[in-house]
């Protein structure tokens, strides 16, 4: 059942400190900067020179976060949504992997995007909830984010744990191809350790209720990011709009004077995503975008300089910005959750959406 809760979503938002944890139990250890996964042992992923991630919808975006942390961890890694995968796909070979990233591991795109890498002589890895399920049985190997059962249609715990096992993952596959592992490993499995209390505390002292009410009327809804702040951005605009019904769009920071700014008016508020990765730019474009009337409402820790400006805030921990982003996700979440249900919305179950989908 809902366990108390009124949508499964919110309870699924709530497990998140309990599903992080169970995503790294046992899988890393802050003493000796050493992740294990499983099977996935040393020297598995040695002759791998590039790395494809394949995905759809919010898959699609933790699959973004992951590829961000790859390539910053020296490994050469794009991400390619799964349904684009039969006309766009990068070329492959045997020094390839491809991870299919899905929750349920039945999404039609992703499993022919799966089959067609594997069939170009490509190795493949799926980063699934599912144990049993076709992605698992399909991928070469198999990494499970371990949430538990997610039922609300809208995609909430399984992202954070899909984007935290990706963190890992790079680590992985860095310490079998890189000479030079990145720095700051100590650091970031410490910071990943203490990850599902401080869940629990911004889960517990969270805003976003009395954010919703004050904007949930708007025009349409924004949300800006940069770096792993991104993704974030589009996986917030994701959610609004999935369980609003109302028009909300995710875009890099530095793209709001590209073209999106036109549509800047008081009645479009903008959440802006500080993941301390160049801040001060994202603060200069939330500020362009207040300049013409939005209300900025910045995702960041107190005492950050973006609440000099801002209208409102969604506080986040003080954390290594690999991290950040996804207890800003837990903000926007919340935000989304809370709008629908002002808006009377059904919110486990969207109009026109389904859990799985079967079809491409
Ligand atoms: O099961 P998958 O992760 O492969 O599903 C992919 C998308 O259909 C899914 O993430 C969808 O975008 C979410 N339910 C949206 O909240």
């Amino acid at each position: 059942g809902k366990g108390g809760y009124d949508h499964f979503m919110l309870k699924e938002i709530n497990e998140q400190p309990t599903s992080l944890a169970q995503a790294v139990e046992g899988r890393i250890d802050p003493e000796n900067g050493r992740i294990t996964l499983e099977d996935l042992g040393p020297g598995t992923f040695a002759g791998i020179e590039t790395v494809q991630l394949v995905a759809c919808g919010t898959s699609y975006h933790a699959a973004l976060y992951g590829s961000i942390a790859l390539n910053r961890a020296g490994i050469r890694t794009t991400a390619v949504l799964a349904n684009e995968y039969s006309i766009s796909a990068p070329p492959v070979d045997d020094g390839t992997l491809v991870i299919a990233v899905t929750q349920s591991g039945e999404t039609a795109d992703t499993l022919s995007a799966l089959r067609q890498a594997k069939l170009e002589g490509a190795r493949t890895l799926t980063v699934t909830n599912v144990v049993g399920s076709t992605a698992a049985r399909v991928a070469t190997d198999a990494l499970f984010i371990r949430a538990g059962p997610e039922i609300g249609v809208a995609a909430t715990k399984t992202f954070s744990s899909q984007a935290i096992m990706l963190v890992l993952l790079a680590r992985r596959i860095a310490a079998d191809t890189q000479s030079d592992p990145p720095e700051n490993g100590e650091a970031l499995l410490a910071e990943l350790a203490g990850m599902p209390d401080r869940t629990e505390d911004v889960l517990a002292t969270s805003d976003a209720e009395r954010i919703a009410r004050r904007y949930h009327d708007s025009r349409s809804y924004f949300f800006i990011g940069r770096g792993l702040g991104f993704p974030v951005a589009l996986e917030g605009a994701l959610k609004f709009k999935e369980i609003t019904y109302e028009h909300a769009e995710g875009f890099a920071s530095g793209e709001l004077k590209h073209g999106p700014l036109a549509l800047v008016t008081p009645e479009t508020p903008v959440f802006a995503v500080f993941t301390g990765e160049e801040d001060e730019k994202t603060l200069k474009n939330a500020s362009e975008a207040q300049t013409r009337g939005a209300p900025v409402v910045a995702v960041c820790p107190a005492g950050h300089e973006a609440l000099e400006i801002a209208d409102g805030h969604l506080e986040i921990p003080e954390t290594n910005s690999t991290l950040a982003g996804l207890f800003a996700n837990v903000q926007l979440q919340l935000v989304s959750y809370h709008a629908a249900s002002l808006l009377d919305r059904p919110i486990d179950k969207p109009r026109n959406l389904a859990k799985s989908v079967t079809v491409e």
